[in-house]
């Protein structure tokens, strides 16, 4: 995607391979900082303070980190329990994305089919380059099947404004381009269809204020952010024409995973009659789980990122405390959906309903 004309990703590798390139997501909209890492710990770093968030995203950075991890073994050789310990490691850094590990262990199955160590590292690195050109073109495609959703909304309603909502940042920086549950948008908007998002704010780390706001505005996307609160309101009053979202890891039944306040988005659009969509890359199904409900694990993060607000004023990046000194907060960072509220899956492979029949017709090796 484009920053001030400048073609860029979400990361990448730098020109002599040793050093993988973020940008740091923490800081934006109000600074745009690249940062290298170059250990294992670097990266872990970077995934669990959330330097790099959103699931294809983490998938890929647990797939460099990975490649880091053969670049730093200790020794000439690089032993199989160091490599196992070092991708525990980076799959516990987030609980709940199930990209991660499904990133982790597409490089550790390149890597076991090589026996010297030069060519471990290089079947690592080439791995975890084809996993991101992947995600790239699976994103690219969810953009393609979306876009037709939002032509027949707009072919019903003449051609007036599409007005989509959505929740968190499922977009480019949450993946590597296109985004997710933005990528159906990017493709209508640059079909010359007319688009509006609602962005929630999402609270507490208000990923959409800060961040689907910032590239929605880069693109040139005519954007509101809203308070989570208010999505109820704009459904009843007909200001929503569809809901989508992305998902950190959905179930083999349908049930979804996404950023806290997602359910109860599902649920004001089932009240509604607003479809309810999900947009994701197959690396974001768990195809061993079918109880999304008892069975994804939640991430509670620290509460201190409800008690306390980041922002900028006049002497740069601040950080407030918003409750009583002696308050304890609770941060659940995600909820599951049930499938019965979900309209569909917008996948790389076309669109589906939220059953694991019609998901396995898209996916018939996964049966
Ligand atoms: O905590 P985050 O910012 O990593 O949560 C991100 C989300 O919930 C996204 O909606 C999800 O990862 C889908 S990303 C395309």
């Amino acid at each position: 995607m484009k920053v001030d004309g400048q073609d860029i990703r979400t990361i990448w590798l730098d020109k002599d391979k040793t050093v993988v390139k973020i940008i740091d997501q923490r800081k934006l909209p109000h600074e745009f900082v690249i940062v290298d890492l170059k250990t294992v710990d670097d990266a872990i770093t970077a995934i669990k303070d959330m330097y790099v968030r959103g699931a294809p995203l983490i998938g890929v950075t647990g797939a460099y980190a990975v490649y880091l991890a053969t670049l730093n073994a200790p020794g000439a050789h690089i032993d199989p329990d160091y490599l196992a310990t070092e991708a525990d490691r980076i799959k516990a850094a987030r609980p709940t994305a199930v990209n991660l590990s499904w990133g982790v262990e597409q490089v550790m199955s390149a890597i076991a089919r090589q026996t010297e160590s030069e060519k471990k590292i290089e079947a690592a690195r080439i791995a975890a380059g084809a996993i991101t050109e992947q995600e790239v073109e699976n994103c690219r495609k969810i953009g393609e099947h979306g876009r037709s959703l939002i032509e027949q909304i707009s072919r019903q309603k003449s051609g007036k404004t599409v007005n989509v909502l959505t929740h968190c940042n499922a977009g480019w920086l949450a993946c590597i381009e296109h985004g997710t549950a933005t990528a159906p948008i990017y493709a209508a908007f640059d079909h010359g269809l007319d688009v509006h998002v609602w962005v929630d704010e999402t609270r507490p780390l208000n990923q959409g204020t800060r961040l689907t706001a910032w590239e929605l505005g880069k693109h040139g996307v005519k954007h509101t952010i809203i308070t989570d609160n208010a999505g109820g309101h704009i459904m009843q009053h007909g200001m929503v024409d569809i809901v989508i979202v992305g998902t950190d890891r959905t179930a083999v039944s349908g049930d979804v995973a996404n950023k806290i306040g997602t359910y109860l988005k599902a649920l004001a659009a089932w009240e509604n009659h607003v479809p309810f969509y999900v947009a994701l890359p197959s690396s974001t199904f768990d195809w061993n789980i079918k109880d999304g409900i008892n069975a994804i694990p939640i991430e509670e993060r620290d509460p201190d990122e409800i008690r306390y607000v980041q922002g900028v004023d006049h002497n740069g990046a601040t950080s407030v405390l918003i409750c009583p000194p002696d308050s304890p907060a609770a941060n659940f960072a995600f909820d599951v959906t049930p499938a019965r509220y979900v309209k569909g899956f917008i996948t790389e492979r076309g669109i589906c309903k939220a059953t694991e029949e019609d998901i396995k017709r898209l996916f018939p090796e996964k049966e």
